[in-house]
């Protein structure tokens, strides 16, 4: 099995708001490199349960190894996605269930921007797929198919990419031509629109890419709908930690916690988001735009 590559972000603030004690029980929503889940297990012990949830099979098949090799008994891991938690839940515990923490790392993990079977890069020549797991919408009928208006939306909804409606007009010029079916064919028709010098820092192709993952996964809605389960899934005094890297997530968390406060069923503990130290960003890039929310449930919400 190729390694499975992925530093996990802000894992020491996940560590001391999810307040980790021997015999808890919690759920990691988004596995990844299982950072987070192995953590966790290690200080709830042999009597506490950790679940641990991806859509990747990637992801499940290099945890399940490294559970197998460190012989650990409390690890739970289901492939599936995150928006039907409850069925996941139901499925996998005693009906009534409660946990003590529920956190989510949101985005892509740097295992799969490498994995060369998918196209979450625009480097290299790749398959336009940039689904997590194996059911998705594929990437290649939203490129091909989704109306020049729908692929300006999403340009600039989800990649907050000023130029959204130039480049949506010239995939679909290009795709009246010839298939777009991998992602140098899509960057090579974003590069004709914005020449690379237009951009100082990132490359013309990164908000575009971004957008299309979020759409192929339905990210935003998978987290709308996930958001009031997972307070329904907590004790009263449990907590629920969401680490997000794009603002349309912050967005929906920094709503949803308040919200809930509103109505005394969430206190509230990051009054703004956290983010990375300066050590965490200058060692980890992937970790500079991470903002970390927390909340804690009041009742029987
Ligand atoms: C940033 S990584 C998590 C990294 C992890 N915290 C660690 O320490 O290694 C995000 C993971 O969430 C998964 N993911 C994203 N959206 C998902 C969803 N709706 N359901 C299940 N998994 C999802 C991705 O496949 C990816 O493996």
């Amino acid at each position: 099995m190729t390694t499975y590559s992925h530093v996990p972000v802000m894992l020491a603030e996940v560590l001391e708001y999810l307040n980790p004690q021997g015999g808890g029980r919690f759920i990691d929503c988004t596995l990844g490199g299982a950072g987070y889940t192995l953590a966790l297990a290690e200080r709830v012990g042999e009597k506490g349960k950790i679940l641990g949830i991806d859509l990747d099979e990637l992801a499940i098949k290099n945890a399940a190894a490294e559970i197998t090799r460190r012989k650990i008994k409390q690890i739970v891991l289901v492939q599936d996605n995150f928006k039907n938690l409850k069925d996941i839940v139901n499925a996998n515990f005693p009906a009534e269930t409660k946990f003590d923490g529920i956190v989510f790392d949101l985005g892509l993990s740097s295992a799969q921007l490498d994995d060369e079977a998918r196209g979450f890069s625009f480097k290299g020549d790749r398959p336009l797929n940039m689904a997590f797991g194996p059911t998705e919408a594929a990437t290649v009928d939203i490129v091909n198919q989704y109306p020049l208006l729908e692929l300006t939306r999403i340009f600039r909804e989800y990649g907050e990419e000023r130029r959204a409606y130039q480049i949506a007009k010239a995939i679909v010029a290009a795709r009246h031509r010839k298939k777009i079916v991998t992602t140098a064919d899509l960057v090579a028709i974003i590069e004709q629109v914005v020449p690379f010098r237009f951009y100082s820092k990132i490359h013309p192709a990164t908000r575009v890419f971004q957008a299309l993952r979020m759409e192929t996964n339905e990210e935003l809605a998978a987290l709308s709908a996930v958001l009031p389960e997972a307070v329904n899934l907590l004790k009263p005094t449990g907590c629920l930690v969401v680490v997000s890297f794009h603002s349309g997530e912050d967005r929906i968390v920094k709503r949803f916690f308040k919200e809930l406060a509103l109505t005394d069923h969430l206190r509230i503990l990051t009054k703004k988001p956290l983010i990375p130290t300066m050590a965490e960003m200058a060692a980890n890039p992937r970790a500079r735009s991470a903002k970390f929310r927390a909340a804690l449930k009041t009742d029987n919400f």
